[in-house]
């Protein structure tokens, strides 16, 4: 696995590189495969990005029509309701573009956790590359909570091996505590995963997760390493604030 981390002056930086990665990708992916698979982040980093991507150049050169948005995680809400990480990403990026509603594959979170990890885990079928039960994304964005959870996967959370979806009944801040979440084995197989981490409130959970021992049952987003994908960490200093200088390469 070849793995980066990028560490940006500050979180505004950091969403213009991942805005940088993203469309590099998307254009990769659509000359070798004819679509783009990316599968978003729910939580408050990446609106940055969203809103970046909804913006010039991005808005006009990326090729929209052959993009497919999934998401890595979701929470049990309506789609109108303004935890849905669907929603979110409408607001911030997918209403803004050409991108045609038929591309959007979310997360049925307003089913509740059970079936609506059923339902998801048959969509990521109908996608499925040969030999998987769902598809190699061309890129899996995450995010890193400050406990070391990933996506909807939290600490001490179940195993998951050979399953596409989980059904997570988790308590965390004020968020709802009713999700769905993709598995490790789906992230693993992608072309590229990247996490996006900023300010000093993640340093810990991020020197932990890639230079700690590995615990990966404390710190879900120690199970992410992609089998024969990329790993980036794109960070601003203050998340890298803790990291070992043998890690910071940029
Ligand atoms: C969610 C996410 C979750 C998030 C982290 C980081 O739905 O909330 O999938 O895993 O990425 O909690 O969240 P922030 O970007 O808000 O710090």
């Amino acid at each position: 696995m070849e793995s980066v981390v990028s560490i940006s002056p500050t979180p505004t930086e950091m969403s213009r590189v991942a805005a940088e990665l993203f469309a590099r990708l998307a254009h990769e992916a659509v000359a070798a495969r004819g679509r783009f698979l990316v599968s978003l982040s729910g939580g408050g980093t990446p609106m940055a990005l969203y809103r970046l991507l909804a913006g010039s150049p991005y808005r006009e050169s990326l090729p929209w029509a052959q993009m497919y948005f999934f998401w890595g995680d979701e929470r049990c809400v309506p789609p109108e309701d303004a935890e849905s990480c669907y929603n979110q990403a409408q607001m911030a990026l997918l209403r803004q573009v050409p991108v045609p509603q038929a591309n959007l594959l979310r997360v049925k979170g307003e089913l509740g956790p059970q079936p609506a990890a059923r339902a998801y885990a048959a969509v990521l079928k109908e996608w499925a590359d040969a030999g998987l039960d769902w598809p190699r994304f061309d890129l899996v964005l995450l995010g890193l909570g400050s406990d070391g959870h990933t996506a909807s996967l939290f600490p001490g959370s179940v195993e998951t091996s050979g399953l596409a979806t989980v059904a997570v009944t988790a308590h965390y801040q004020d968020r709802p505590a009713n999700r769905v979440s993709l598995t490790p084995d789906v992230f693993n197989a992608a072309r590229v995963v990247a996490f996006l981490a900023v300010g000093a409130e993640k340093a810990d959970a991020l020197q932990q997760t890639l230079g700690g021992p590995r615990e990966p049952l404390r710190l879900p987003a120690q199970r992410i390493q992609p089998v024969e994908g990329q790993l980036w960490w794109l960070v601003d200093e203050a998340a890298a604030r803790l990291l070992p200088d043998d890690l910071k390469r940029i």
